[in-house]
């Protein structure tokens, strides 16, 4: 097994809208079934943010768990990451929002734009901050709300996507656990079977760009599918051999969740039983960047993580991005 390890996870937290939306009120919004989602994607329930409610609040609320799991306060953190392509605002950055509500005044702050890969975007970028001594303490956050984004009149996409947070604290190894290794990948060819056209400088928001719903999520479901799978089974592959482990040495897969096939798929591409996957898609959807670190946190407060226990983490997601990480807790 890699010794070579630098930084560990030693909080997490998470962050979940009160409102939720299932699959029944789905069917009151566009032409779909309970049985539809259920089958095709394992989904159930998501959660909504509020009125007002933003990403940046979600992503605080995380950050405040996970650094009260850490034993740490606001002002240790020297960097803050968050992956989301739902910020408050074009700009700023999100993460410059989260700084300034925990009053995280030692922390410099900056927004990853990977989409669902964004979390393992963070970890690998706090991972070698940490190694080349550049910070200390880093919080990695996936946040999103991406129902601001979705169009609730397109049955292809509204069913599959919810609002949440999750974060983490990052910090030196103390040389038995952390990150044994990260992996991130892009290839931006294939770009058009996922993303939003408008918001950006190419189609600046006009009556027009809002007439022809640029401003909302545009997915090519079957093609972005085949690629999640791929990507997603060659990431976890990778990570575990890179760090010389094998199916035996894992103890839980977290991957990306996108859509309960895909989390299956990849699980039997590195022959980790189907016990040792986790899985909470059906209650909150596909939620970006926040479903890995929602997913962690989940799993480290419900004891099914342990410490000494290893997790491999694998994202998909628009771009195309990928990426996996493999943590001991
Ligand atoms: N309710 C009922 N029928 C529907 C719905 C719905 N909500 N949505 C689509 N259908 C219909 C389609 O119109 C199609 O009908 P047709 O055959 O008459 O044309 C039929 O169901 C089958 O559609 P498919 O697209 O083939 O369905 P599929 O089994 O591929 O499931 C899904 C669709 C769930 C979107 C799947 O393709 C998927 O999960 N794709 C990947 C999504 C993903 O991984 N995203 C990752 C990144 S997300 C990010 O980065 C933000």
């Amino acid at each position: 097994m890699s010794e070579n390890i630098n930084s560990m996870i030693i909080g997490t937290g998470r962050a979940i809208p009160e409102k939720t939306l299932t699959n029944k009120d789905l069917e009151q919004i566009v032409d779909t079934s309970d049985e539809w989602i259920r089958t095709r994607t394992g989904m159930q329930v998501r959660h909504i943010v509020a009125d007002g409610e933003l990403t940046s609040d979600l992503c605080t609320r995380a950050a405040k768990e996970a650094l009260d799991d850490a034993g740490l306060g606001v002002m240790d953190i020297d960097m803050i990451i968050v992956g989301t392509i739902t910020g408050d605002m074009g700009f700023p950055s999100t993460a410059c929002f989260v700084q300034q509500k925990l009053g995280a005044e030692n922390a410099a702050a900056m927004d990853i734009h990977a989409a669902c890969s964004g979390f393992i975007y963070g970890l690998e970028i706090a991972d070698s901050l940490i190694v080349a001594k550049k910070a200390k303490t880093v919080l990695v956050i996936g946040g999103e709300t991406l129902s601001r984004i979705t169009d609730y009149t397109d049955r292809n996409t509204c069913v599959l996507f919810g609002d949440g947070a999750g974060a983490a604290v990052v910090v030196p190894s103390d040389g038995n656990r952390g990150i044994l290794g990260t992996f991130t990948k892009s290839d931006g060819r294939l770009y058009e079977l996922l993303y939003m056209p408008g918001m950006g400088t190419a189609h600046p928001p006009s009556h027009e760009t809002v007439d022809q719903r640029l401003h909302y999520i545009k997915m090519a479901g079957r093609e972005v599918f085949k690629a999640a799978v791929t990507a997603m089974g060659d990431a976890a592959e990778h990570i575990i051999e890179r760090c010389n482990l094998s199916s035996d040495d894992v103890d839980m897969v977290i991957s990306h969740q996108a859509n309960l096939r895909i989390i299956d798929a990849t699980g039997r591409r590195v022959k980790v039983p189907k016990s040792r996957v986790y899985v909470n898609v059906q209650n909150y959807g596909n939620t970006s960047a926040a479903s890995i670190p929602i997913a962690l946190d989940e799993a480290r407060r419900e004891g099914k993580l342990r410490d000494g226990q290893t997790v491999v983490l694998v994202a998909f997601g628009a771009g195309f991005t990928w990426g996996s990480a493999a943590v001991r807790f």
